[in-house]
């Protein structure tokens, strides 16, 4: 069987790039391009990442194509007090600037690269779905012809992690996911239901060992993010919410999937972004994605570390 074709959407974002590892490291994938957006940092600097951390990766010859600086209407917000100002836990300043270049245009590039290879590509969107929700409404058309795209977002049953009942990701960019769940694409939907049950430690990292450059990157690109959780949540760790998301391509029996309608509230002053499924016994609503209700975290995490950590 051949390698699965995919493109990747991200804000990176220490978890952006563990994402880009896992799928690197996967011989299942073959990552076709990347795509940034602005998310836990201004577009700008989730570019220099995703180029940094390909060339940590010796992958710097996958197309890497800047995207949207801004939500489709509204202001941008960041997540610089979990992912670091840089949004690499500080790491970047112990590196030198990538000396790759990457494109512009996130939006037209997911396009043309889906109308080259119809039916066979899957997207993976692990940050706000600025730039999947502006190819939509560029061209619905070519967008209905991915194989399917997963998205890291939303809160189903579970509490939010930046309001009470929001996610980041569908936070920053309520409309941008209304048009996504709202465009009948084969969508699978990560929510933090089963990404706060896939848990990274600062063990698991320090008994990986410091042998390699990689090793030592990670190393630093987590520290800052894993102190944080320490003092906020109570545990020395982080949660693998963007890997997951590539993990479920690589693997789709590590999670379970249930068909939900969901949609996205916009005008809410407390609840916008907010993920609305409706869970009802008898419901009639027509569903919008496949969401990931379940994990198998430990097997999950058994996959993630060996192949990024070791
Ligand atoms: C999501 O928000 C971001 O901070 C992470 O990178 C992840 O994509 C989790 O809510
Ligand atoms: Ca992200």
């Amino acid at each position: 069987m051949g390698r699965r074709r995919v493109l990747l959407d991200v804000d990176t974002g220490v978890d952006d790039g563990l994402a880009l590892m896992l799928a690197i490291r996967s011989p299942e994938l073959e990552v076709l391009g990347i795509t940034t957006v602005s998310g836990n940092v201004p577009v700008a600097r989730s570019t220099a990442n995703t180029l940094l951390v390909l060339e940590m990766l010796g992958a710097s010859t996958i197309p890497v194509v800047a995207g949207a600086a801004a939500p489709l209407a509204r202001e941008p917000f960041t997540a610089a007090e979990v992912h670091g100002s840089d949004g690499l836990g500080g790491v970047t300043q112990q590196y030198p600037a990538p000396s790759s270049r990457a494109g512009q245009g996130a939006a037209e590039f997911l396009l043309e690269t889906i109308r080259r290879f119809p039916g066979e590509l899957t997207l993976i969107a692990t940050g706000p779905l600025t730039n999947v929700a502006t190819a939509i409404q560029r061209d619905a058309e070519a967008m209905h012809r991915l194989r399917g795209v997963t998205v890291m977002g939303g809160a189903i049953r579970v509490p939010g992690n930046v309001g009470p009942t929001t996610e980041f990701n569908f936070a920053v960019d309520p409309e941008a996911a209304a048009i996504v769940l709202g465009a009948g694409l084969l969508l699978t939907l990560v929510p933090l239901d089963v990404t706060e049950q896939v848990i990274l430690s600062r063990q698991d990292v320090d008994e990986a060992g410091d042998g390699g450059p990689l090793q030592g990157f990670i190393r630093g690109m987590t520290a800052a993010t894993m102190a944080f959780h320490r003092d906020h949540e109570g545990f020395d760790g982080m949660f693998l919410h963007d890997p997951l998301a590539v993990g479920v391509i690589v693997d789709p029996s590590l999670v379970r999937g249930q068909a939900m309608a969901v949609a996205i509230e916009c005008r809410g002053e407390l609840t916008a972004g907010m993920a609305v499924a409706d869970l009802r016994r008898r419901s009639r609503t027509a569903p919008t994605a496949t969401v990931c209700v379940e994990v198998e975290a430990a097997r999950f995490l058994h996959l993630f570390t060996q192949r990024v950590l070791r």
